[in-house]
């Protein structure tokens, strides 16, 4: 049975991911660095009819977490089909008042996190695909500031840019061995990052009038771009951007 690891998937869009995978009979391994929440996300999807889903306190940002996790997660299903790196920060801070180590907070989690989970789960694939067995495939989460921001998110828009020309080396790398990389960018999505923005009147009016489908996305509208790009009718699709934003880079480029 295909395995599955979503980094931070104990809320938000990586649980709409890990649910949506659940959902088609995969098992699910949560790797966030909040250990409870990740256990507690894993006993909700077993309860919600997932064949097997496990909970793993791991950060990306320390290589030996990550490789610790990838060690149990062999130990515990013997193969790693799909990486979803999911987890992510986005302080909202402005590009001349940041400090330093929110700058690199943010890179260190939102890109080299990714770059690190990545390696480690990629060796794996490899030697799979050497194996003659299907290589997998890896999801990178970006965002809409993959390609335009504002001053409250250098730091985020750099690393998501970032992140999209770090998926694009992978998938040329990994290519050869079956393993396809791809990126989803979510447009505005309503989770614990972002509801106390999208939450208020104001800003909810705008996403009715700015979205050209006319509502805020789901956890899980993302959650089914994954499935789709990790699945063997996506096998020829490698080195893209899906942009899952209800339409809105057509109305503001
Ligand atoms: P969230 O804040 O609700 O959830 C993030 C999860 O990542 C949490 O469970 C957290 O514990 C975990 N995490 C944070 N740092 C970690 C680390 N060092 N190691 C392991 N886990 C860690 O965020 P949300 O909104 O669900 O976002 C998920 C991803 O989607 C992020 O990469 C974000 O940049 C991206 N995104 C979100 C959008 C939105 O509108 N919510 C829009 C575009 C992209």
């Amino acid at each position: 049975m295909p395995t599955i690891i979503v980094t931070g998937g104990a809320r938000g869009i990586g649980y709409g991911i890990a649910e949506c995978f659940a959902q088609k009979g995969d098992n699910l391994v949560i790797a966030d660095v909040n250990a409870e929440s990740a256990e507690q996300a894993a006993a909700q999807l077993k309860a919600g009819g997932a064949p097997d889903a496990i909970g793993l306190e791991c950060d990306i940002t320390n290589r030996e977490q990550v490789q610790a996790m990838v060690g149990r997660v062999l130990d515990r299903f013997g193969r790693i089909d799909v990486l979803v790196n999911n987890a992510g920060i986005c302080p909202f801070v402005d590009v001349m008042e940041i400090s330093t180590e929110v700058w690199q907070k943010t890179v260190d989690v939102n890109l080299t996190g990714a770059f690190i989970c990545t390696q480690e789960v990629a060796r794996h694939m490899v030697e799979r695909s050497e194996k003659g067995e299907r290589g997998g495939s890896i999801v990178f989460i970006t965002s809409q500031s993959e390609n335009f921001t504002n001053s409250m998110q250098g730091d985020y828009a750099a690393s998501k840019a970032g992140l999209r020309m770090a998926m694009k080396a992978f998938a040329t790398k990994l290519g050869p061995y079956g393993i396809t990389c791809n990126a989803v960018a979510p447009g505005h999505v309503m989770t614990d990052m972002t509801k106390q923005h999208w939450g208020q009147p104001g800003p909810a009016e705008y996403i009715k009038t700015r979205v050209p489908v006319g509502r805020i996305g789901t956890p899980r509208d993302i959650g089914n771009a994954c499935v789709f790009l990790a699945s063997p009718q996506a096998e020829y699709i490698s080195g893209i951007s899906l942009h899952v934003d209800g339409g809105y880079q057509t109305m503001n480029p």
